[in-house]
């Protein structure tokens, strides 16, 4: 039988993204490392899942990474290992995946969200500060419990304001845990995502930049102690088998998903150009349109992860595009705080949310995975160009 080709998959329904075409990439390599797992007998926590630590370590820049189960026990294992747990402050954005709120209640502790900036959709770090200043009446904290940390999370690829954020850290005493579920490879100035704060937790999620073939995730630190700490809590805080040091938990990294991840990791930096390349495409076919489109922070290197756009007739271009045999995503519809299993309980930030429920209703995830063609945002391109000039020229 000929061997299916990603482009085969693609060329009729474009999907906004295409775990499948990831894994037909690399299928020569990938098949084989799993064939080599599979025939070495030992499938949890072996030399592929060490190996991939140091080689993932060695890509993000910093001392230490340890291989976990999914991208949520990460930020709850960074914040565990922390020291953060019930009676403590973690701020975060409602602007976000629900795992990063759903991991600070995992731990114990209380989300506190604050606004996004409207053009980069990360963090503001003027309301993160208003918000640590609300908290403290006549320099005393308030009954809210003690502030200890702030998620920042580098959402679609961009990286969060980490100066900012790292600068008030410091002078609040807090612990900064970077969201890097989305962020494999983006960096400000030379430092990637995950070398900037205390720790990070990514998700190797199969439409990740870098994902697996299942579930994965992993953290990273410069801090021995903490790493010392995360290996002990993932299994059962043994030091010694059978022998719980500290009360841990199960999340292991198998060594299929860390063998997978090995040979991925390989073609991340020019799988994330690639999608640079195309979000370049974008941009010039989508600079005289109504829609806003991404913009860079000055330093930064975005990879990607979702290419979104925003237009007040969103809805409408979404169901134009669908129509057209293109598909589309909304990260995310309902931010944090309005989603049914937190409404009405979670703290606000200062300043409310007012960009978060807004950008909401207007942004737009089009098509964007390294084994696009040129020819498919071309595609999506001269369509949006159509529809803009079909429909008025109100975004
Ligand atoms: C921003 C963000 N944080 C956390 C996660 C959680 O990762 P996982 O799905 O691997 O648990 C995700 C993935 O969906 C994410 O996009």
């Amino acid at each position: 039988m000929e061997e299916t080709t990603a482009k085969d998959h693609t060329s009729e329904f474009l999907l906004p993204t295409n775990p499948l075409a990831f894994y037909l990439a690399h299928k020569g390599e990938i098949d084989a490392a799993i064939a080599k797992v599979l025939n070495g007998g030992w499938y949890i926590l072996g030399k592929e899942a060490d190996a991939f630590d140091q080689e993932f370590a060695q890509y993000l820049a910093v001392r230490h990474a340890v291989g976990v189960a999914s991208g949520t026990d990460a930020l709850h294992l960074a914040l565990r290992a922390s020291g953060i747990g019930p009676g403590d402050v973690v701020i975060t954005v409602s602007h976000t995946a629900v795992a990063t709120v759903a991991a600070i209640e995992l731990a114990g502790a209380a989300p506190v969200l604050v606004d996004v900036d409207p053009v980069t959709f990360t963090m503001d770090p003027s309301r993160l500060e208003d918000t640590i200043k609300e908290h403290y009446v006549g320099g005393k904290p308030t009954a809210r419990g003690r502030l200890k940390g702030i998620i920042p999370v580098h959402l679609y690829g961009q990286p969060a304001d980490m100066a900012a954020i790292g600068d008030i850290a410091r002078r609040y005493d807090m612990y900064v845990i970077e969201d890097c579920a989305q962020s494999h490879g983006a960096s400000i100035g030379s430092l990637k995502t995950g070398a900037w704060g205390n720790v990070a937790g990514f998700s190797f999620y199969p439409t990740k930049n870098l994902g697996a073939l299942g579930d994965g995730g992993a953290l990273a630190t410069n801090d021995r102690e903490l790493a010392e700490r995360i290996r002990l809590l993932r299994e059962y805080g043994w030091r010694e088998r059978y022998i719980s040091d500290l009360p841990g938990m199960n999340t292991r990294l198998d060594e299929l998903q860390a063998a997978i991840l090995r040979v991925k990791l390989h073609y991340l930096d020019q799988e994330n150009a690639r999608r640079r390349d195309l979000a370049r495409l974008y941009g010039s076919f989508l600079s005289g349109t109504t829609l806003l489109l991404p913009k860079v922070r000055a330093d930064a290197h975005h990879v990607y992860h979702q290419y979104v756009i925003r237009s007040k007739r969103r809805d409408t271009l979404r169901v134009f595009l669908q129509e057209n045999a293109v598909g589309t995503l909304i990260h995310y519809p309902l931010p944090v705080h309005l989603q049914p299993a937190y409404q009405g309980r979670i703290l606000i930030g200062a300043g409310g949310l007012e960009h978060t429920q807004r950008v909401c209703r207007e942004i737009l995830s089009l098509p964007m995975h390294p084994h696009m063609s040129d020819e498919q945002a071309q595609r999506v391109g001269d369509l949006i160009i159509r529809w803009d000039r079909l429909t008025g020229s109100k975004s």
